[in-house]
């Protein structure tokens, strides 16, 4: 026995990485993990927390627990769905912001760093297969864990699409003892090749006005954020305005001077040059406020540009977007870490389609869902949601779940009404059924997957229930569940009158195929047997 666990130890040693990452995996297990060789994860429904906008709004999905036991269960739910995951770890600052085994994990620990790869690592073992084949993983990071998580994504064999460091605390770090950080990474990788939508740069913005080429906004000439001294001479040129708007580069009769000067005398510049104004004329106008003369351009929807890996600008401040943002929507709150919306709608925004489904399993105070909601109010797309995290200081109970339930349905602030932005929630909590395989627990788990099957299916909205079956249904398709194979007959009589595909699920101790059983219906009807069906995932990646 002894000599076997020898043998085995060596195995293991020769099979190590010789050159790479190598931390002490051994050393103390995740209890989460351990957990799942004495249960199995499922979910159960907290009903009263359902947000219901009516059938045609998309259905979002909130999970309260511990992400690898969602993860766990996604993995039967949601195999190869994703098309984007989006994730905002701790960052392992030292600055209690993380637990592992229930334990802060101090600056002090030794272990610190192994800790939080043993953590990351048994998340990633479990992310590959909830991608669509050129799906993207999104990882925000900062400079405690940004090299260790580079070679981490390296060993999985994820493709490194480029890293963005956003600017997201301009004025930097006070706390810092030398530079002081101002600034964050987004990791993009893929184990595919993903096409990419790019930066919409006009995200939020109306085009009120058409012309003979497009939509277009009108929008000031001078640019605020460059100093004449900054952009040289081309930038900084005079337009002759007559008194009837007339607009001209070459000096004219009758007409005013105007300069790119603020209103506080500072000289700034325009923001085409002179040539380009020239030959432009039709595509500007000037008007005449009180004496005084503003110089506007057609600014024309752009779709989307390439992004630099160097994200700048107020949109990315995680106070005013992420922290103010949050208090604004729920006051209640003092958490202390939301990103600004917008640097999680634009990273999301780089790779979903409009009808693309993006997973977040730190989702913390539910940015990543809250920017689905915006994106898809923008363009009227059909993005989904999945959010999973934990309830540490109620997060999820007292900051996550308030935050969605009132962008989806509208809130207050100071007073004013704030629309909302549609979307309706199903909210699950993990929950645990025994893993020995015994008779009884398959019927315990087949009993508590129905709420993981629903959630597979997507069909939420329930047509009948009864000891026998259960069937639930959504606007194109129904789920069946059968728990008695004795009433087959009566499940079928009721299928039959339906008039939209159905998946059916079937209880059974062994791994039967009951295709015969349904070869009458099987132009709608796809049948599967449980819960051998999800025990092969939980075998798969608890072993
Ligand atoms: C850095 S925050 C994410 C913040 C989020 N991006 C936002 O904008 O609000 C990480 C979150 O993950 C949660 N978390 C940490 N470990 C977790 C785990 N093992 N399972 C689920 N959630 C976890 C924490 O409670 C925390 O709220």
């Amino acid at each position: 026995m002894a000599k076997r666990r020898i043998n085995k130890k060596i195995k293991s040693l020769e099979e190590r990485n010789k050159y790479g990452l190598s931390w002490d995996y051994e050393r103390e297990p995740e209890k989460v993990v351990l957990d799942c060789q004495t249960r199995l994860p499922v979910l159960k429904e907290i009903g009263d927390n359902k947000v219901d906008n009516g059938p045609d709004n998309i259905t979002n999905i909130l999970i309260e627990g511990d992400n690898y036991h969602a993860l766990s269960v996604l993995n039967y739910t949601h195999e190869k769905a994703f098309d984007v995951i989006y994730i905002d770890p701790p960052y392992n600052t030292g600055a209690r912001d993380w637990k592992y085994n229930n334990n802060y994990v101090e600056s002090t620990d030794s272990y610190r760093h192994s800790r939080w790869l043993s953590m990351i690592f048994n998340r990633l073992k479990l992310v590959r297969k909830l991608l669509k084949p050129d799906g993207v993983l999104i990882v925000t990071i900062d400079d405690h864990e940004l090299q260790n998580l580079t070679k981490l994504l390296e060993d999985f064999g994820a493709k490194n699409l480029g890293r963005v460091a956003i600017c997201i605390k301009p004025e930097g770090r006070r706390q810092s003892a030398y530079i002081m950080e101002a600034h964050e990474y987004a990791l993009f990788c893929s184990w595919g090749n993903p096409k990419m939508r790019g930066l919409n740069v006009d995200f939020g913005l109306d085009f009120p006005e058409t012309d003979e080429i497009s939509d277009f906004r009108w929008e000031g000439l001078m640019r605020r954020d460059a100093p004449r001294e900054d952009r040289g001479s081309d930038y900084w040129y005079a337009f002759y305005v007559t008194s009837n708007g007339g607009l001209s580069v070459l000096p004219s009769r009758d007409s005013l001077e105007v300069y790119p000067i603020n209103t506080k005398g500072i000289e700034r510049v325009w923001l085409w040059d002179k040539e380009r104004a020239a030959i432009n004329l039709s595509q500007l106008k000037a008007t005449n406020r009180k004496g005084k003369i503003t110089i506007y351009y057609k600014r024309r929807k752009q779709e989307w540009v390439k992004p630099t890996s160097f994200w700048y600008g107020s949109r990315y401040n995680a106070n005013a977007y992420g922290t103010r943002l949050l208090k604004s929507i729920v006051p209640e709150t003092d958490f202390d870490y939301p990103k600004s919306l917008y640097s999680v709608l634009d990273c999301i925004d780089l790779f979903l389609p409009e009808n693309g489904i993006v997973l977040d399993f730190f989702a913390g105070s539910g940015t990543t869902g809250h920017a689905v909601l915006e994106l898809n109010n923008d363009d009227k797309g059909t993005r989904q949601f999945i959010l999973s995290t934990n309830n540490e200081g109620n997060i999820c109970t007292e900051v996550c779940y308030p935050r969605i339930q009132r962008v989806m349905q509208g809130y207050k602030i100071n007073d004013k009404d704030k629309l909302g932005l549609g979307g309706n929630l199903r909210y699950y909590q993990t929950a645990f059924v025994p893993a020995a395989q015994t008779d009884k627990n398959k019927e315990l788990l087949t009993k508590q997957s129905i709420e993981m099957l629903t959630l597979k299916e997507n069909t939420f909205e329930k047509v009948t229930a009864n000891p026998e079956f259960v069937i639930y249904k959504n606007s194109d398709k129904y789920t069946g569940i059968i728990f008695d194979q004795l009433s087959f007959i009566k499940f079928k009589k009721f299928a039959g009158k339906l008039n939209k595909p159905i998946s059916v699920y079937i209880f059974s101790l062994t791994d039967d195929d009951f295709s015969d059983d349904f070869a009458d219906m099987k132009d709608i009807v796809k049948i599967c047997s449980i819960p051998e069906a999800i025990l092969r995932v939980y075998r798969r990646i608890f072993r």
